[in-house]
């Protein structure tokens, strides 16, 4: 069973239907014109980005490791046909999608939720074509956590400095399902390494609703990164 597969209704919940979160809109923003487009979503969830990037235009697979978020997904897809395919399977398997060739893989909030980073990174490059797209959001390394419901990027005891999966202390979705915490610097390096050239990146503030929670007399502080590589 699939991590997600517990709390599929409590992050549809959490996560909405919708777009407008400052990091997905920096995502799609970062996609661009996609009409016309074969595009990818990895780690699609319940489907809310495949299904915007399908209605701009875009013919669109999704592909997530939780078949009860995929089943929500389906449930969507049979409401309102966008043409959408969704497959049930892991990443970061070996030969995953074999033989198919995308012009864009999209990757919304799923980084740290994916524990083989280098696994993922060699399979989205070897599904895109020569000049195609990788475009991600995440929560950003960097945030150093405002309060038990916005826990910072890190386990707080360890610092920033030590990678690995790790379980918050709350009730939230990072309390129930946890995150791999990479350094900006992994991400950015294992990028490269897999022939990802960094083409723009995006620090989206956090928005209206989130910016309520900042500790009074705090400063501001990174709270979502997202980029554009592209595959040489
Ligand atoms: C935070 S959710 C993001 C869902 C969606 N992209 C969104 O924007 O709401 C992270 C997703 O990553 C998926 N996931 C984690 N590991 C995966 C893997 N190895 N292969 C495919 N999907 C994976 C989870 O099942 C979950 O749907």
């Amino acid at each position: 069973m699939a991590r997600y597969d517990e709390i599929a209704d409590f992050y549809e919940q959490r996560s909405g239907k919708t777009v407008g979160d400052p990091a997905t809109a920096a995502l799609l923003d970062l996609a661009g014109d996609v009409g016309g487009l074969r595009l990818l979503e990895v780690a699609c969830g319940q489907g809310r980005v495949a299904r915007e990037l399908a209605r701009r235009g875009a013919a669109l697979t999704g592909l997530d490791i939780s078949a009860a978020l995929l089943a929500k997904a389906r449930a969507c897809e049979a409401a309102e046909p966008l043409g959408i395919g969704y497959l049930n399977a892991d990443v970061t398997a070996k030969g995953v999608l074999e033989d198919q060739v995308f012009d864009g893989v999209v990757c919304n909030y799923g980084l740290s939720d994916i524990d083989d980073l280098d696994g993922l990174l060699a399979n989205v490059a070897r599904l895109l074509r020569p000049g195609g797209w990788f475009v991600f959001s995440l929560l950003h390394p960097c945030f150093p956590g405002w309060d038990s419901d916005a826990p910072s990027s890190w386990p707080p005891d360890q610092g920033y400095y030590q990678e690995g999966w790790w379980l918050a202390g709350n009730s939230g979705y990072r309390g129930r399902v946890g995150s791999s915490h990479r350094m900006i610097s992994t991400y950015l390096n294992s990028l490269t390494g897999h022939g990802l050239a960094l083409d723009r990146a995006a620090e989206p503030p956090p928005g209206p609703q989130m910016e309520q929670r900042r500790p009074p007399g705090s400063v501001p502080v990174p709270f979502y990164f997202a980029a554009r590589c592209l595959r040489r």
